[in-house]
């Protein structure tokens, strides 16, 4: 059966282009399925006639067989009913369903409501001008709709509808709707929401949808229907906003024809309009506006086009043209908000990929500055972000680009980041600004370079980075390695783990956040030396593959030679050198690599060596062959 709530993207264009002449309002709805958030949808679904003959005739049915009393038909048995299916999808987490009436069309971002579905919120609430927050009458305002009320605020949602439903299980009672309105709005006022709408309600039996209710009189509002007709939407604002227009591809189909293709994401642009392509800063003016349809003479937010300019001046995939008198800022360190979707925390330090507009690039959290409790929106101190946790961060680039805060266009000021090894969305953020350090440091050229620093001493510059288990033999290997090295005349330096951490790293322990602290700054440090000439020799246990892979990307090509030293844990616990695995299975030393903290082994380290079969000379033997064979002694 085909549902129309349902349709895929070519059929949502070829219905939104049949109400072209009507405006399009987003919105959200949050709460759960008890707050009745898929009665909801199913009622103004229904209300505007969205429904198909033979989907309500089934609902009918359904509603007998499930025994909903009188005549009133369940709507939520057909939004729930979608949402199962899209469940087996399971590739969508957020339906969108769309529906008309004469005076508007709209999309509604139907979001799972259940605590852990931040990340399906964040997704929905993005592009949406309005929320509806669903209260059931009869619970008031819970934790769960104060989260929902301060992300929809953290993304910039402008208007609030808060949906205090079920009236008919509280008699109709004002003073009911009364006290709820109170609660709520003394959280409102505390995080800044501004534009709310109250309207008490059933979407069950249908009071207060489409038409005044006769069972609350006392009601002085309007109903949901004609608040969402009549509500301002965001689009126009947005194209009071000067013009942005973050570049997807190049277009250059033949030698005389040079355009620049993408969807602009605010503003208004017409030929001849003076343009600055950003980070770069060159200026030119727009030539043409090329549509499939044709040449246009004006293209507004929401269009995807293709502009060509009057100047060839070189520009990719990423950059952002933007009007010349109002351009974007640009800069590579921010403070942002963040909003962790992941089940593995936030670790500052750990290289990220930041996707804006359409740029993706480098990014590390530099610092938490802090988390906020959604419940009390008390701001306490975190060393890392857990799922659905939200914190102020400073952030770093490894590029400028252009942006905009986030409070004055919400797609040029807001990105997601992607977890480098597996490609998935890990949290979204929030530009608010640049920090001023980005716009006033720059790198110092300097004359003599890595590569005449490592000539003078007749040598290749490089880093042994070697990795595995506490005890595995890492130092021990590592310690002879140099003593060779140094034996043939080499210029080397050691970086040793428990030798760092009583200088440099002194103030590091053993908790993922530090350990990632402490391997990024011995991988900043092992760059430092390769750049002064140096063959560079680490021993850490260094167990992510994120941080031995941010070490390997700070390094040039063949700059990087990882070692494993797979010794494995029953043999490494055997030998407990130092007693520690000991301390760690009596309980008395906490996150100890191997027993109750994580040890990621090297996919395709450059060498591996199994200390079970091969003595440390006989290993450092073959560690020195290899850079012979590899050209580095
Ligand atoms: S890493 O994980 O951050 O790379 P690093 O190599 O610097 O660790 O330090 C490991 C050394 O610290 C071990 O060889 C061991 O002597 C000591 N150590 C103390 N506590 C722990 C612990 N909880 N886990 C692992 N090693 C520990």
């Amino acid at each position: 059966m085909a549902h129309i709530s349902d349709l895929i993207a070519t059929d949502i264009e070829a219905y939104l282009k049949a109400h072209e002449h009507k405006s399009l309002l987003r919105f959200i709805t949050c709460g759960s399925v008890d707050d009745g958030k898929s009665t909801l949808i199913g009622r103004l679904l229904y209300e505007s006639k969205m429904l198909f003959e033979d989907q309500l005739a089934a609902i009918e049915a359904d509603s007998k067989k499930y025994g909903t009393q009188g005549d009133s038909i369940d709507f939520a048995l057909l939004v729930d009913g979608l949402a199962a299916e899209r469940e087996q999808g399971i590739t969508i987490d957020v339906a969108y369903r769309f529906f008309s009436t004469d005076k508007r069309k709209f999309i509604v971002a139907d979001t799972p409501g259940h605590e852990q579905y931040t990340r399906n919120m964040v997704t929905g609430a993005s592009t949406a001008d309005a929320a509806i927050l669903m209260v059931d009458a009869r619970k008031g305002v819970l934790t769960q709709t104060r989260r929902h009320s301060f992300l929809a605020s953290l993304l910039g949602i402008r208007h609030i509808v808060v949906a205090i439903n079920k009236m008919d299980l509280v008699d109709y009672d004002e003073t009911v709707f009364d006290r709820i309105v109170k609660d709520y709005r003394a959280f409102a006022t505390e995080i800044g929401l501004e534009a709310i709408t109250f309207i008490p309600m059933s979407a069950f039996k249908g009071d207060n949808i489409v038409s005044l209710s006769e069972n609350m009189p006392w009601h002085q509002g309007t109903t949901l229907m004609s608040y969402l007709e009549t509500v301002e939407i965001d689009e126009s604002r947005m194209q009071k906003n000067p013009f942005r227009l973050p570049v997807q591809w190049v277009n250059r189909p033949s030698l005389d024809f040079r355009g620049f293709t993408g969807t602009i994401t605010s503003g208004i642009v017409y030929p001849g309009d003076r343009i600055r392509v950003q980070p770069s800063g060159r200026e030119s003016r727009i030539a043409r506006i090329v549509t499939c349809d044709g040449d246009i003479s004006k293209a507004v937010m929401g269009q995807s086009i293709t502009v060509t300019l009057e100047d060839e001046i070189d520009i990719s995939r990423g950059d952002v043209i933007s009007l010349a008198e109002s351009p974007a800022e640009i800069a590579d360190q921010f403070e942002t908000t963040i909003v962790w979707m992941h089940d593995e925390p936030l670790l500052p330090g750990r290289p990220y990929l930041m996707k804006i507009g359409t740029v993706t690039t480098n990014a590390t959290i530099t610092d938490i500055k802090y988390q906020i409790n959604v419940n009390t929106l008390e701001h306490t101190a975190a060393k890392t972000l857990e799922l659905n946790a939200i914190g102020t961060c400073n952030i770093s680039l490894d590029r400028q680009i252009a942006f905009d805060k986030y409070d004055e266009n919400r797609e040029t000021g807001g990105f997601i980041l992607i977890d480098k090894l597996n490609n998935s969305t890990v949290g979204a953020g929030m530009i608010h600004f640049a920090l001023r350090r980005s716009q006033n440091i720059h790198i110092q050229h300097v004359d003599v370079n890595k590569g005449a620093r490592s000539r003078i001493k007749g040598q290749k510059a490089c880093v042994l980075w070697f990795t595995g288990l506490s005890g595995a033999g890492k130092s021990t290997i590592a310690n002879l390695v140099e003593k060779k090295l140094h034996a043939m005349g080499r210029h080397t330096y050691l970086l040793d783990g428990d030798n760092i951490r009583h200088g440099l790293n002194k103030d590091l322990g053993f908790t993922d956040a530090d350990r990632v602290e402490n391997i990024r700054r011995v991988a900043e440090v092992a760059k430092l030396m390769v750049d002064a000439g140096l063959v560079v020799i680490t021993a850490f246990i260094s167990p992510f593959r994120s941080e031995r892979k941010m070490a390997r990307d700070l390094l040039q090509e063949g700059e990087f030679i990882e070692i494993f030293i797979d010794t494995p844990l029953e043999v490494a616990e055997k030998r407990d050198v130092k007693g520690l695995y000991k301390k760690a299975r009596r309980g008395e030393l906490k996150n100890f690599t191997g027993i109750d903290s994580p040890y990621e082994s090297p996919e395709q380290p450059e060498h591996r060596i199994n200390t079970t079969r091969l003595s440390a000379e006989q290993a450092a033997d073959q560690v020195i062959s290899i850079m012979n064979v590899r050209g580095y002694v």
